[in-house]
């Protein structure tokens, strides 16, 4: 499923970076490029850059960048299609309908129509909660502290007790038996008939991230069992790959995600500014859920009610998070019981208190454990070093092993090489992390990267999407594959085909890199500052030198390949031959 490259262009063509960014944030032209704050990280003055000519954005204080469409991602939070659609809209074009096979067809039609189901009952849960019969449940929800505004946020609603007067109410709507049946809010029984799910129960519809209800919680206001009844998975609710409150939390602009057990928790959070709160759907978190969440962040606050169910979950959880590549910190609530519960009690600078607090996922684990375990009996001290050290394991990086090791001798006061010994010892049992000597640096390893070649090579790139006659004067002398491998060795190689049809792109380019660090790369490569109005010797000069590093750099890389034994005097006259070369050129600018 992907549309052609030509639709993709003309949206991004019909969308002028320019007008797109101005309608989220303020620019201001300053020579060639516009300013403003940087909406991605914190700062007080404009390093923000949006350049016109070549439609890209780049920010010079936290290096994001990229084209319209990674803008519009990186902001909405949303994946490529989803922007493109945005963008598509706002240029009036219509997107082609993506061919489906029959079957496909069907599972999007009854997805379509299982959304306009939920989107009419969650309209009449939603005015039952606003209308006389839904008083008590109003009343209920004002004296858990919740305000109108937050009510409506969340579209929470009441469902009446009655037999079927949401099935009635959608039959009317013409909505076919067939349909209703796979929704998940009725029951069908050959004898009772069609009853509705939820009776006398407060009702929280659950979104997906693009706002669309694809179930519903509902909560009795008494003592009825069970507390919450939620509505099963269907073929668009999928409990384990969504996440309540995301619709919201994913444009909150945090620098983390609060994940918690309940609605209520969510709610309660959002209400005292924690709009990065989320929740899993009434069953335990996943890996899906994870890496759904790695979308908007890296860092997860586990905010999980502090008794003992909790702290399971919470330690399975903070599992799958570092599986998923996320960090993971945990909040202390004690001595209240759930988010919720702290906040109405000791208020939002209280619990902002406890976030800052929050503890390393690893070192809470290691505190859990210790509970089993009499520290103050060696035999007790040692059983528990065993199991650390077996947790050890999950860390595959070395420098992270060693920096736990380091934390957690200290923190219990071991001996580093003991523990450091333990681990090697389950390590060799486990054989899911080879414990290698460390290779020796030889004369042979790969010289670093000198950041001045980065540079040199930038500069090239970046000058000649600015001046063609650069390119045409340097071209006989500087090949694609002088560029070093990987972003820059793409970018040339795009940046040259596109020089020799014609003018520079430089959107275009960064839409051909699939990786957000790599767009950020390329925006950061062609928003290069180059040297202003220089004459044509100026010119020259600085063309040459930037030539003689960037071929010097990659004939030293050639020759290093080539010739892993040779000496390195047969490498210097070679290069001394080129750099002279080089030196003796005169350039033309047409
Ligand atoms: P309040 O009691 O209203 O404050 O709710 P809470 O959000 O604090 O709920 P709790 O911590 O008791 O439970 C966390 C989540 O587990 C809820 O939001 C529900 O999704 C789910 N849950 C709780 N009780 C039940 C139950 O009886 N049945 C089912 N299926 N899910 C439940
Ligand atoms: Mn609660």
């Amino acid at each position: 499923m992907r549309y052609p490259d030509e639709i993709v262009e003309e949206v991004r063509a019909r969308n002028d970076i320019v007008e797109v960014i101005s309608s989220y944030i303020h620019l201001q032209k300053k020579g060639s490029n516009y300013f403003g704050i940087c909406p991605f990280h914190n700062e007080k003055t404009p390093s923000f850059s949006v350049s016109p000519r070549k439609q890209i954005y780049y920010c010079f204080g936290c290096g994001s960048g990229g084209n319209v469409f990674h803008f519009v991602q990186n902001y909405e939070n949303y994946t490529f299609p989803e922007a493109l659609k945005l963008l598509a809209d706002r240029a009036g074009i219509t997107l082609p309908e993506i061919e489906y096979s029959e079957e496909a067809k069907k599972a999007k039609d009854l997805k379509t129509e299982l959304l306009k189901v939920n989107k009419e009952a969650g309209k009449f849960y939603y005015y039952q909660l606003r209308s006389d019969s839904g008083k008590t449940a109003m009343q209920y929800l004002k004296n858990r502290g919740l305000s109108d505004e937050t009510i409506g946020r969340f579209g929470l609603g009441f469902a009446r007790t009655g037999q079927d007067l949401l099935y009635q109410y959608l039959k009317k709507q013409g909505f076919p038996d067939e349909l209703l049946k796979t929704c998940g809010i009725f029951q069908f029984d050959e004898k009772r008939g069609v009853t509705d799910k939820f009776w006398s129960r407060v009702i929280f519809p659950i979104m997906d991230v693009n706002h669309r209800i694809i179930g519903f919680g509902g909560r009795t206001m008494g003592d009825a069992k069970p507390k919450y009844l939620n509505s099963p998975e269907t073929p668009v609710f999928d409990k384990g790959r969504n996440l309540y409150g995301l619709n919201l939390a994913r444009t909150a602009r945090k620098n983390n995600m609060i994940l918690c057990e309940g609605y209520m928790d969510v709610i309660a959070m959002h209400q005292a500014g924690f709009n990065q709160a989320v929740a899993s759907l009434g069953t335990a978190f996943t890996s899906g859920q994870a890496s759904l969440l790695k979308r908007y962040t890296e860092e997860v606050l586990l905010s999980y009610d502090s008794d003992t169910a909790g702290v399971k979950a919470a330690i399975r959880a903070s599992q799958i998070l570092k599986e998923a590549g996320l960090r993971g910190r945990v909040i202390n609530l004690s001595p209240y019981k759930d988010p919720d519960e702290f906040i109405k009690n000791e208020g939002a600078e209280a619990f902002q208190e406890r976030i800052d607090q929050a503890e390393n996922s690893f070192y809470f684990e290691v505190r859990m454990l210790e509970r089993d375990f009499d520290l103050n009996d060696p035999q007790g001290k040692t059983g528990f070093a065993e199991e650390v050290a077996r947790m050890m394991l999950r860390f595959e990086e070395q420098i992270e092993r060693d920096n736990y090791i380091e934390g957690i001798a200290a923190k219990y006061r071991m001996h580093p090489e003991s523990l450091q010994k333990l681990v090697n010892k389950h390590a060799m049992q486990s054989e899911r992390i080879v414990v290698r000597e460390r290779t020796r640096s030889g004369i042979h390893d790969k010289p670093v990267q000198d950041p001045g070649i980065d540079a040199a090579q930038r500069m090239l790139l970046a000058w000649f999407a600015d001046d063609p006659a650069v390119y045409q004067a340097a071209k006989p002398y500087v090949g694609t594959d002088d560029f070093s491998p990987g972003v820059f060795r793409k970018t040339a190689e795009l940046l040259f085909a596109q020089l020799s049809d014609g003018e520079a792109d430089p959107a275009a380019i960064t839409t051909r890199f699939e990786e957000e660090e790599e767009q950020q790369q390329v925006a950061g490569i062609f928003q290069t500052p180059l040297p202003e109005e220089q004459s044509d010797g100026e010119k020259e000069r600085t063309l040459k030198e930037l030539l003689i590093n960037v071929r010097t750099h990659s004939i030293q890389e050639k020759l290093y390949d080539a010739s892993s034994g040779a000496d390195d005097l047969s490498r210097m006259i070679a290069l001394k031959k080129e750099t002279e070369q080089l030196n003796r050129l005169t350039f033309h600018f047409k």
